[in-house]
């Protein structure tokens, strides 16, 4: 059975049996098809058996019923087991599904324990399932999520190449830590010989790292390809383990060329929009069932179920209503934040970093919404930034940039112009303690020297994403295999 409107231009004679979800799609009644799958339940009664079969592909499972001279195969079936199943699909009689497949030969791929399997069928806690990495795709949570990530994926690719972007493959070795936050993961040295220099101890013969952020090299690429994209992994040694933190963590980054504008406050106006239209297209294509599930999934959960689905609706509104995000000055944010007759933790002040109870307070409190803050003091942010024109008056300088803040998740993106001045880039280089003409960097610089232009650049958080889109509490399920300070199963 091959599902009807599969057809290629290029065909070839090999052809995928059909997917559980197409099954349950497109097949008619009276259709013979064979799926493999596991078995999500099963419920056994003298002279027929009800089984839910997954492989996967939908939140939905397959109804399977065994009938009479079955009964001796399915003795064996229990919870977890893969099987290859063959029969007609028919109509279903039961409540729920439309329609069911009535088996006719079980073949048993892979048997499972019942007593020792770890994915029982009573509600099993995030925690619990954290220590079972391995096996958790199997529960429906987990599943719908890695299909979120996989259609989300699409989205964006679909929505970047409308936008004549190019995707591109930027490195995950990298020489330095491009966000100059020291939370680069070093690699050891290869070579533990003596009679060699420390240098040539090292693989490259110099440091290496894994990558904090793909910007730098992305902005190689920009300069020649003028619009471009990667979606890869970073990492980042950050001690604090906190909900909204990953050490190994899936970023969208985004470099283009601009033209050049006098007030990079429209740069950044226009960055934001850009971001905005993105997250607003991508989200808008999502399959309801899978953020059903995610929605509805409660284990472990501090939220109310009014609250989540005040807080689904609030989501998707942001998504569809026509009103644009708010956008605000960090000065502004801070003014804001100031005037609040309330204990922070960390106190306010201008020039001082906006923590994640500010964060939340801002987008949760004060917009009830997500909300670009833009115009950050330089002290607090990257060498690679392009400064406001200082105000007439003021001493402070501000940087043109902006950070999303979405309510329950915090930052989701940052971004900013790019200085493409060589001399102000050195300069700025220079008072982050970095050598604008030292092996890490030089070539960065050089981008400048010849044949710079003026561009900019966002970075999002992809499971920040999933996370917001999902209502997932917590990082480490919007991840298949999580990894933080102290923690890495498999
Ligand atoms: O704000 P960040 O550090 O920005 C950069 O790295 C820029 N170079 C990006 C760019 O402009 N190309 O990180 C960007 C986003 C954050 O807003 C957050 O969503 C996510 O990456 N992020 C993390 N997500 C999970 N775990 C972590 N440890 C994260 N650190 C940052």
């Amino acid at each position: 059975y091959i599902r009807p409107g599969l057809v290629r231009k290029y065909s070839t004679r090999f052809r995928l049996p059909p997917t559980i979800q197409e099954v349950l799609s497109t097949a008619p009644v009276g259709q013979e098809v064979s799926v493999t799958a596991w078995v999500k339940s099963i419920r056994k009664q003298k002279r027929i058996a009800f089984g839910v079969l997954s492989d996967g592909s939908s939140a939905a499972g397959l109804q399977a019923v065994f009938h009479g001279d079955l009964q001796e195969r399915v003795k064996e079936v229990t919870n977890g087991t893969s099987l290859h199943v063959t029969g007609k699909i028919v109509s279903s009689v039961g409540a729920g599904q439309a329609k069911e497949l009535s088996v006719e030969k079980v073949e048993i791929l892979g048997s499972c324990d019942p007593e020792s399997y770890p994915i029982q069928k009573k509600s099993l806690s995030a925690e619990y399932l954290r220590d079972h990495t391995h096996l958790r795709a199997r529960t429906d949570a987990i599943a719908a999520m890695l299909r979120l990530r996989g259609r989300l994926m699409t989205e964006i690719n679909r929505y970047f190449a409308d936008q004549n972007f190019t995707y591109t493959h930027t490195p995950v070795l990298t020489s330095g830590d491009a966000e100059g936050g020291g939370e680069a993961f070093r690699l050891a040295p290869t070579s533990h010989d003596p009679s060699l220099s420390d240098r040539d101890r090292e693989f490259f013969s110099r440091p290496a790292y894994l990558t904090v952020s793909h910007q730098l090299h992305l902005e190689a690429l920009c300069h020649a390809l003028t619009r471009v994209y990667t979606l890869g992994p970073c990492f980042r040694a950050e001690r604090g383990v906190t909900r909204r933190h990953l050490a190994e963590f899936w970023m969208l980054e985004a470099e283009w060329a601009v033209a050049p504008v006098q007030d990079p406050h429209l740069q950044t106006a226009a960055l934001c929009d850009f971001v905005e239209g993105l997250i607003r297209n991508v989200v808008g294509n999502m399959n309801s069932e899978d953020l059903d599930v995610l929605w509805h999934h409660r284990e472990n959960d501090s939220v109310s179920t009014v609250d989540r689905e005040k807080r689904r609706e609030a989501m998707m509104t942001t998504v569809t209503s026509p009103v644009p995000w708010p956008k605000m000055t960090y000065s502004k944010a801070i003014h804001e934040l100031l005037k609040v007759d309330r204990e922070w933790e960390f106190p306010v002040r201008w020039g001082g970093a906006l923590q994640s109870e500010h964060e939340k307070w801002l987008c949760e409190e004060l917009i009830g919404g997500p909300v670009f803050v833009t115009d950050y003091p330089a002290g607090l942010k990257p060498f690679y930034m392009r400064a406001n024109p200082q105000v007439e008056g003021e001493s402070e300088v501000t940087m043109g940039c902006f950070d999303l803040l979405m309510p329950h998740v915090g930052e989701l993106v940052g971004g900013s112009v790019r200085e493409e001045r060589l001399d102000v880039l050195k300069a700025s280089m220079q008072i982050k303690g970095m050598d604008p003409d030292g092996e890490s960097y030089a070539w960065y610089s050089a981008l400048r020297q010849f044949g710079g232009a003026p561009h900019v650049g966002f970075g999002l958080g992809f499971e920040r994403l999933v996370g917001w889109l999902g209502g997932i509490e917590n990082i480490r399920e919007s991840i298949p295999m999580p990894r933080w300070a102290g923690r890495m199963l498999m």
